[in-house]
């Protein structure tokens, strides 16, 4: 069969370990999946930077809106970041130019993820983005493959490294916050805006894109109930600790009688626990169906190799023509969220 082209917008951190798989492990995709997986064209801010990784033979757009238009791909992969600008012109080019989209990207999703699919739909095409939420952990597929048999009950999770790494380091240092986040932000480990991670909008971009695949509902960030870390101290985390608990920066989605649930927010977890028990920079989810009972899934949510991981998923999917829509069934039949929180009980 004809080779699946791919155009690749973002050459950073997932960009480049993209490239390497692809490059290291042509052969064993081919025979995965039945068809070579080829990159016709790539783009970057900068041309002339370094990346460890060769670039020959790929067409080289300054314009990533350009490279999501051109006719010798067939997907379009977006792993530039942000909400808005250029990865949302380019994944909108994209779609309506006939590509399928594979992207990382949970801010812009969890903003414009219901426009997308529906853009997507339109034009006949899939956007996937297993990548997008807790990094190298397969949690999308899980729930919309793996429990499709399911009425999900609940959701919930640490879902962004960076906070759990400063949560995990004051606890076992005795350091308080402002000296561990000035250490994650040395070891490279903050979104270039820190608020993203330590004020709960990225693990809350990733909850509300999970609980709309789980309850079927429309991605709702702007219902959720959110709380970051900022506010946490070491004479909390003492505290927690003294009575056997410690803090977590939780997300937890569940329907309930009075609409949607969507909290993140730092919790008390039992120390004993699985959770409670999650060091550094890792993810853990746990998914609760009524068939199948609560499921715990644990992994790096973040770093080349893990989130490259998830995106060679979701390339190899649309290679072997697994087309699920987004969000486990059609944007247009998503229902709209009643937040739990605005109603009275
Ligand atoms: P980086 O900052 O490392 O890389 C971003 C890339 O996008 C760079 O190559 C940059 O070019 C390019 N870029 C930025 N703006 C433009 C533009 N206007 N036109 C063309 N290229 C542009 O980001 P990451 O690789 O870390 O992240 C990529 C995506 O993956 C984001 O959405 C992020 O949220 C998501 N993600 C990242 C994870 C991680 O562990 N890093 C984990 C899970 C998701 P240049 O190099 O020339 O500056
Ligand atoms: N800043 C994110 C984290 C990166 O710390 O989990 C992965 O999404």
């Amino acid at each position: 069969s004809e080779p699946l082209r791919l155009g690749i917008a973002g050459l950073g951190t997932v960009g480049v370990g993209v490239l390497k798989i692809l490059r290291r492990e042509a052969a064993m995709l081919t025979a995965r999946t039945g068809r070579e997986i080829t990159v016709s064209a790539v783009s970057a801010r900068n041309r002339g930077k370094d990346r460890g990784v060769s670039l020959d033979g790929y067409v080289w757009e300054d314009d990533p809106v350009a490279l999501a238009a051109r006719d010798d791909i067939d997907i379009f992969v977006e792993l530039m970041g942000g909400s808005d600008g250029p990865a949302k012109a380019a994944t909108e080019a994209a779609l309506k130019s006939g590509k399928d989209v594979v992207t990382a990207n949970k801010a812009m999703l969890a903003v414009h993820g219901q426009a997308l699919a529906e853009l997507a739909e339109g034009n006949g095409r899939v956007i996937r983005y297993e990548a997008a939420v807790a990094g190298g952990i397969p949690v999308v597929k899980a729930l919309t493959e793996g429990l499709a048999g399911n009425r999900i009950t609940r959701v919930m999770g640490v879902m962004n490294g960076t906070c759990n790494y400063i949560l995990t380091r004051m606890q076992s240092s005795g350091l308080p916050y402002d000296e561990v986040f000035q250490e994650a932000s040395d070891l490279g480990y903050l979104e270039a805006d820190p608020n993203l991670d330590v004020g709960g909008i990225d693990a809350g971009h990733k909850l509300a894109l999970l609980a709309s695949i789980a309850f079927g509902t429309r991605v709702a960030f702007d219902a959720m109930e959110l709380e970051g870390i900022g506010r946490v101290t070491i004479d909390d985390i003492k505290a927690a600790a003294d009575m056997g608990f410690r803090i977590k920066l939780l997300g937890v989605s569940q329907m309930t009688g009075r609409g949607l649930e969507q909290r993140m927010a730092p919790c008390l977890v039992p120390a004993a626990s699985p959770i409670g028990q999650l060091e550094g920079g890792t993810n853990m989810v746990v998914l609760e169906g009524d068939a199948v009972g609560q499921i715990v899934l644990r992994g790096a949510g973040a770093g080349e190799g893990p989130t490259a991981s998830a995106v060679l998923g979701d390339i190899c999917d649309i290679a072997r023509n697994f087309r699920l829509p987004v969000f486990g069934q059609p944007a247009g039949t998503l229902t709209d969220v009643q937040p739990a929180s605005s109603t009275t009980p």
